[in-house]
C-alpha cells in the first residue's frame, strides 16, 4: 500500500502535449472510430466569446478504478457537445464519449453553475491515458490518468482534508484620498498559500489517487460561495486532472439553500459511484471503489455527528439508509477474497488530542465504530481537525458515557490491523482527555521525554531523532541514525533535526487472507 507506483512514466514531453493539442500534425495521428470528427473538433476555431473555456478540470474513479474513469469540468453558462477524448500517451485521440450536462443556482448569489461528466467505461488495468475534454467553440483542456490495478499489486494514494483555497480572503482597497466605509470583499475566500502547496505536494508523488477527507473549500462560510469553488478548482485541478481526487462530504460542504440538506453545490461539481439507499436529495454522499485489493468506503458523517459544523443541522438526513448500506458494503469487503484491505474516507473524526478545536464527537463512536470493529476496517482517515496526528490501533469501547475507543497496540512501527478486542490493559474507567496518552502515539515514552506545549498544554513526545512517525530515545538513536544514513548517505542535514517518516506498516494477519505482508 505505501509503495510507490513506479510502472509507468506519465510525464509528458512538452513537444508530446503540443502534438496531442490539435496542432495540424494531430490529424494525421487521430485513428479509430470517429477519428474524422475527433480532427474536427480539434482543429475548430475557438471563439471565446460565445463559448466559456473549460474550468476545474478533474477526475473522479468509476465503482471499478480498473476500468472506468470519469472526467469532469465546469462553466458558469451551459455549453454545446461537451465531450472528452480519450486515447494513449503517444498523443492518439481515439474515443469521443459525451458528456452529461449537470446544474445547480446557488442560493445566495444566484450564479447558476453547470457541470459536465463523461464517464470513462471498458478501460485497461494498469492503463495510461492522454485525454482532451471541451464542448463547442472551446480550447481542448488537457489531462492523463492512469487505471487501477486489477487484484494484488503494490499502489500510492495520498489522503487529507480541510485544505480551503490558496486566495486569502481581503477586501477592496480604495485609491489614496478615497474613502469607503465598508469596502466590498474582493474576495471572501478561506485558505492559505498551502493550500496550493498541498496541491503541488500531491503531484509531486504522484500517487495513483488522492483521498480528500472533507471540507473542500469552506465555501459555505464565503458570501460569494461560486468564486470559492471557482479558486478551489483552479488551484486543484492542476494535479486533480491528472489523477482523481476522491471526497468525502464535509461540514462545510454544507449551503444552506443549494438543495434540500445543503450538498447540491458538492453534488454538481462530483459525479461518484452510485450507492444504495440514496435518493436525489442524498446522491452521491456515500459510495465505494476497490483498487487493487483495497476497498475505499467514502461516507458522511454529518448524518451521524452531534456538532452542529455546517449552515444547516442535518443530522440524520439519511434516516439510517446509510448505516444500512454501510453495514452491507463492509460485510461484502469481509466476505470478498479479493479485498484485502477495507479503509474509510470521511471527515469528522472518532477520536482526537485536541479539547480546544472541534474535538471528536460521539455521534460517530456510536454509530460508526461498532460496525467497524464487527467487519475489522484496516485504516479510518479523516479531516475536521486541522492538524496532523494518527492514533493507535483501536478496537472496542469503554462502556463510559464518552464510548472511549480502547487502543489495541501502542507498537509504531508495525500495526497489525487484525488486533481485537484486548483481553487486558486499559480497564479503568477514564474520559477521553486522561486515555488521550494510550490511545495516541506519545505514549510509548518515558514521561521525562514527554514535554508540555508552551502553546496548549498538551504532553508531546519530544525527542532530537524521530523515525517512522514516532519519536525514538535513549540508546535507540545510535541503530536509527544508522539507517537513516544508509536512507540518504549525502543528507547535509545534522541527524537530530532530521525527520523522517515512512509512515506506519500496515500488516494484515497471514492466516487470515492468505496473503504476505504488505
Ligand atoms: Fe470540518
Amino acid at each position: 500500500m505505501i509503495a510507490s507506483d513506479t510502472s509507468c512514466d506519465l510525464e509528458l514531453s512538452r513537444r508530446k502535449l503540443l502534438a496531442a493539442a490539435g496542432m495540424t500534425v494531430m490529424a494525421a495521428a487521430l485513428i479509430g472510430t470517429g477519428e474524422a470528427e475527433t480532427a474536427r473538433a480539434l482543429n475548430r476555431r475557438s471563439d471565446p466569446v460565445r463559448s466559456p473555456p473549460v474550468h476545474g478540470l478533474h477526475l473522479q474513479f468509476g465503482a471499478d478504478a480498473s476500468s472506468e474513469m470519469v472526467v469532469s469540468w465546469h462553466t458558469l453558462q451551459s455549453v454545446r457537445r461537451p465531450r472528452v477524448l480519450v486515447g494513449r500517451l503517444d498523443g492518439k485521440l481515439e474515443r469521443t464519449v459525451d458528456a452529461q450536462e449537470t446544474s445547480y443556482t446557488d442560493a445566495k448569489s444566484g450564479q447558476a453553475v453547470y457541470a459536465y461528466h463523461a464517464s470513462l467505461d471498458g478501460l485497461q488495468p494498469s492503463s495510461s491515458h492522454l485525454y482532451a475534454a471541451l464542448h463547442d467553440d472551446a480550447e481542448p483542456e488537457f489531462g492523463t490518468f492512469r487505471t487501477a490495478p486489477r487484484g494484488r499489486a503494490p499502489f500510492a494514494f495520498t489522503s487529507f482534508g480541510d485544505q480551503g483555497t490558496p486566495t486569502i480572503g481581503k477586501r477592496y482597497v480604495p485609491p489614496a484620498g478615497v474613502t469607503i466605509p465598508k469596502p466590498p470583499y474582493v474576495n471572501d475566500n478561506l485558505g492559505s498559500p498551502a493550500g496550493s502547496d498541498t496541491t503541488l505536494g500531491v503531484e509531486r508523488l504522484r500517487p495513483l489517487f488522492h483521498l480528500f477527507n472533507g471540507d473542500l473549500c469552506y465555501a459555505n462560510l464565503a458570501e460569494d460561495r461560486v468564486r470559492t469553488w471557482w479558486d478551489f478548482w483552479t488551484n486543484n485541478s492542476r494535479s486533480a486532472r491528472n489523477r482523481p481526487w476522491m471526497p468525502s462530504a464535509g461540514n462545510h460542504e454544507n449551503e444552506l439553500g443549494n438543495g434540500p440538506i445543503g450538498y447540491r453545490a458538492y453534488q454538481t461539481y462530483f459525479a461518484l459511484p452510485t450507492a444504495g439507499g440514496q435518493t436525489d436529495v442524498t446522491r452521491g454522499l456515500w459510495y465505494a471503489f476497490t483498487v487493487g485489493s483495497m476497498r475505499v468506503i467514502s461516507i458522511a458523517n454529518d448524518d451521524v455527528v452531534y456538532q452542529d459544523g455546517g449552515n444547516s443541522y442535518v443530522r440524520g438526513y439519511s434516516a439510517g439508509r446509510q448505516k444500512v448500506w454501510l453495514e452491507r458494503e463492509l460485510a461484502a469487503a469481509r466476505d470478498d477474497r479479493d479485498v484485502d484491505w477495507v479503509v474509510v474516507c470521511m471527515h469528522q473524526v472518532a477520536i482526537s488530542t485536541v479539547d480546544m478545536f472541534n474535538g471528536a464527537d460521539l455521534g460517530i463512536r456510536q454509530e460508526w465504530l461498532p460496525l467497524f470493529d464487527t467487519y475489522g476496517v484496516d485504516l479510518v482517515v479523516c479531516g475536521h481537525e486541522h492538524h496532523y496526528e494518527r492514533s493507535h490501533p483501536i478496537r472496542g469501547r469503554q462502556a463510559n458515557a464518552t464510548l472511549t475507543p480502547i487502543p489495541a497496540a501502542t507498537t509504531t512501527d508495525v500495526i497489525d490491523t487484525t488486533q481485537r478486542y484486548p483481553t487486558h490493559g486499559h480497564r479503568r474507567r477514564r474520559d477521553v482527555a486522561s486515555v488521550e496518552s494510550a490511545v495516541f502515539q506519545s505514549a510509548g515514552l518515558p514521561r521525562h521525554h514527554r514535554r508540555r506545549c508552551a502553546r496548549c498544554g498538551h504532553r508531546q513526545a519530544f525527542a532530537r531523532v524521530r523515525e517512522r512517525g514516532r519519536a525514538v530515545v535513549g540508546r535507540a538513536q545510535r541503530r536509527a541514525l544508522v539507517r537513516l544514513r544508509r536512507i540518504q548517505p549525502r543528507s547535509r542535514i545534522t541527524p537530530w533535526r532530521l525527520h523522517h517518516d515512512h509512515g506506519h506498516v500496515l500488516r494484515r494477519h497471514r492466516q487470515r487472507r492468505g496473503v504476505s505482508p504488505v
